[in-house]
């Protein structure tokens, strides 16, 4: 588990500790740096050149670019350990391959750029406030949810993307956690594009599917399962949650809830978490699949995860965040339920938590 020991190394000497500093005070310049130098062409450049690398004269003899924007670029990248200059040649470093061929980089690039670099201002708003105030960058919606059909381009592809990212790796692996206890109505909260719920309905020819989720995207998870002839067992209930008073429908074997506490406060989980646990039916469960900082193995995925938690303040819904572990286990018990199994390690970095009803 995640220290912050493991984050703040032991024996940093006092100089050491004041670059730290200064890299966290020019963060967002070597990011827009980097992400130029990445989405220019310049990197590609670099890789092809091999070890050889490639003159600041050399580049800008391609006409591609003028050589101050080259230095510009390069310097910062230079200074971030992304290239090294070997007698004057710059070449591509170990983190500059990373941000040129590692997926879950480029989606997080693109994800803290298009959809949450200029929002990010707000943040200080937002966390007084408890609203989303840099969601006016995108669209004027309360929360995030409610313009997701319409979210403009590119934030639109890039926060799919980031969200597809987790999810995708982790849908195919649980299915078999999913169908344990013989599942005959499930229900799929957070139904999003109907990824999960297609998923399901092709792996069990009998299961009937509920999906739920704020009416504009369950419009879309609709036209997805259309397409794919999964209609006569898909049943959708347009719902916003953060009503209370909104119901769900009973006599679920399995409710099924991915990502989807993230986006809530504490109180609102709390409130989803009862009905949740009311919509069971005799010997039913609750699956929760979340990213939970705390569970995860390694130190990089536990920094992406803390990272995010600004975007849901600033940009989802100005009270949500990624939580750990007891933080729904707790919510969960208040909410009747208890923790039956706990399995980490799930995809990229996924947690399933599987409750049942305590008994009366
Ligand atoms: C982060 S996405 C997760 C989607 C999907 N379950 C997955 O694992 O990829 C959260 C989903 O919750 C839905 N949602 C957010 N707020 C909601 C609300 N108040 N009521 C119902 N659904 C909501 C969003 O529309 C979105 O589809």
């Amino acid at each position: 588990m995640l220290t912050n020991k493991r984050f703040s190394p032991v024996g940093q000497s006092a100089f050491d500790a004041r670059f730290e500093a200064q890299k966290i005070a020019f963060g967002p310049v070597v990011f827009q740096c980097v992400r130029l130098a990445w989405k220019h062409g310049m990197l590609d450049a670099l890789s092809d050149a091999g070890d050889t690398g490639r003159s600041i004269d050399e580049l800008a003899g391609t006409g591609r670019w003028t050589a101050y924007v080259l230095k510009v670029v390069l310097e910062s990248c230079l200074s971030a350990g992304v290239v090294s200059r070997v007698g004057g040649r710059y070449v591509l470093d170990k983190a500059g391959y990373c941000v040129l061929s590692d997926a879950v980089t480029q989606t997080n690039f693109d994800f803290m750029h298009d959809v949450c670099y200029l929002g990010l201002h707000q943040l200080d708003e937002a966390l007084r406030t408890g609203k989303p105030a840099g969601l006016a960058t995108l669209g004027p919606w309360p929360t995030l949810y409610e313009g997701m059909a319409d979210l403009p381009e590119p934030a639109r592809t890039s926060w799919f993307a980031f969200d597809h990212l987790y999810s995708d790796t982790s849908f195919p692996s649980i299915l078999p956690d999913v169908f344990a206890t013989a599942p005959k109505r499930l229900m799929d909260i957070g139904a999003n594009t109907g990824k999960f719920s297609l998923a399901a309905l092709s792996a069990d020819p009998a299961v009937e599917l509920h999906l739920v989720d704020l009416p504009r995207q369950l419009a879309v998870a609709r036209d997805n399962v259309g397409a794919a002839g999964h209609g006569r067992r898909a049943h959708y209930h347009p719902t916003d949650l953060l009503d209370p008073h909104a119901a769900l429908p009973q006599g679920m074997d399995v409710v099924w809830m991915s990502q989807f506490l993230s986006c809530f406060s504490e109180a609102a989980i709390a409130t989803i978490l009862q009905r949740a646990a009311g919509a069971l039916a005799p010997g039913g469960q609750v699956l929760v699949l979340d990213t939970l900082w705390d569970t995860q193995r390694y130190d990089i995925a536990a920094y992406c995860l803390i990272n995010t938690s600004p975007y849901f303040t600033a940009m989802a819904s100005g009270n949500s965040k990624v939580y750990e572990r007891d933080d729904y286990v707790r919510l969960a018990e208040e909410a009747g339920l208890r923790l039956v199994t706990s399995r980490d390690g799930i995809g990229y970095c996924h947690t399933l938590l599987r409750f049942a009803k305590v008994a009366p």
